[in-house]
């Protein structure tokens, strides 16, 4: 018979306080009601959506399609395949002439597990790190989960949704602080001129700045400036699920500074070993198809310019500078207190699903809602003419 080892009472069922103060990601949970609707056979107009909606290039399936038959494609060196890591390193010659050293390249498992290595190798428990609002909520649930605590700099149209000096005097001794260029929920971009004061603010301050840069080769005016043309310690975090429309292959790159590099490696040894080797191969290919990826990006400009149109002829005029990413953020709160509220009645009432402001700001998001336009422009106009007849 097989007898447990320890009577059952003393089995440590009970999650972790760690793992106890971290929140759910609202968005999630607005995709998993949607899909229940779905499920049971009602229209969804998805304006909530975070990833493209197109698959990797076509000749970068092919190439991996290519190697899968041919390799064995085991574990990678933890850095990552030499011929992606050089491939990045051209990259950052060709898009922004920055010249980047090889050894400081590391291809990770998405920005996702760049933030858990980069927060593991800058930070200690109980430091504080400052996270924008609104901002990605994964920043400040990876931070709490590390028990290292985010610190809100609430960011507006004051500033363009960017932080300055002043605001983070505000909220004290930093001992880190993460900024995302363009920024989820807001897709505003920092420009060059505020990277160059961020860096001598924390540099001045020895506060570790760590750069998101997810969403760049998605922008609609000027391309985003990289943090790394003016700060060589920085952290840079990049990914191919955005421009690259690669979501699901999970694989991203970090550019650590010169002394964190070893820090880098070791973590990765051990947390992931290494990212996907097939999404590593995908990926390399997916640098040769920039025609097919700047057409995703045309698609998505117009989206921008249909949705703006249709929240604004439905009273959303109040809306983030969308330079970049594929979402608007909008101020909702002259239709309802509480935007969780708002997103779940539209959905019930509209089928239109969109993300609840809290995800991205814990003060203030109440009043706000994410709008997504990187799915279908018919989804746009349907869910907007829904929104435009709808009363509170
Ligand atoms: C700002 C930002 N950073 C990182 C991520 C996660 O990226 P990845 O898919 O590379 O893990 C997202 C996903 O939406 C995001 O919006």
């Amino acid at each position: 018979m097989n007898e447990p080892h320890l009577p059952l009472e003393a089995h440590p069922l009970a999650q972790s306080m760690r793992a106890a103060r971290v929140p759910p990601f609202h968005a999630m949970a607005m995709s998993r009601l949607a899909s229940d609707r779905e499920a049971a056979g009602q229209k969804v107009y998805h304006l909530q959506v975070g990833q493209p909606s197109t698959p990797a290039p076509a000749a970068a399936i092919q190439a991996g399609v290519e190697t899968m038959t041919r390799e064995p494609l085991g574990y990678t060196n933890a850095p990552g395949l030499l011929s992606l890591r050089r491939r990045i390193v051209q990259h950052y010659h060709e898009w922004y002439g920055v010249a980047v050293p090889l050894d400081r390249v590391m291809i990770v498992a998405g920005a996702s597990a760049g933030f858990s290595l980069a927060f593991l190798a800058c930070f200690d428990p109980g430091q504080r790190v400052g996270v924008l609002e609104p901002g990605y909520p994964c920043y400040r649930n990876t931070l709490l989960a590390l028990g290292v605590e985010p610190v809100p700099i609430p960011v507006g149209p004051q500033t363009r949704w960017a932080p300055t000096t002043e605001l983070l005097d505000a909220a004290g001794h930093l001992d880190g602080l993460i900024v995302a260029s363009p920024s989820n929920p807001t897709g505003t971009v920092l420009k060059a001129e505020t990277l160059s004061d961020l860096t001598t603010y924390c540099a001045d301050r020895c506060i570790q700045l760590i750069a998101d840069e997810i969403y760049h080769g998605i922008t609609f005016d000027e391309p985003a400036p990289t943090m790394l043309a003016v700060n060589e310690h920085a952290v840079v975090i990049n990914s191919f699920s955005k421009y690259f429309s690669m979501t699901g292959w999970r694989l991203g790159w970090v550019v650590a500074p010169d002394p964190l590099v070893d820090a880098f490696e070791r973590l990765q040894q051990n947390f992931y070993i290494c990212a996907p080797h097939i999404s590593q191969v995908v990926g390399l290919a997916a640098f040769d198809a920039q025609a097919e990826l700047d057409g995703h990006v045309q698609h998505y400009r117009s989206n921008r310019a249909l949705l703006l149109g249709g929240l604004a002829a439905s009273g959303i005029t109040n809306v983030a500078e969308a330079d970049g990413a594929f979402y608007i953020y909008g101020n909702v709160s002259h239709l309802a207190d509480d935007s969780m509220v708002l997103c779940r009645r539209w959905l019930d009432e509209l089928g239109v699903v969109c993300t609840p402001g809290l995800d991205f700001d814990t003060a203030r998001g109440h009043e706000w809602v994410r709008f997504s336009y990187a799915g279908s422009a018919g989804d746009i106009t349907a869910a907007c003419a829904q929104i435009g007849l709808w009363a509170p």
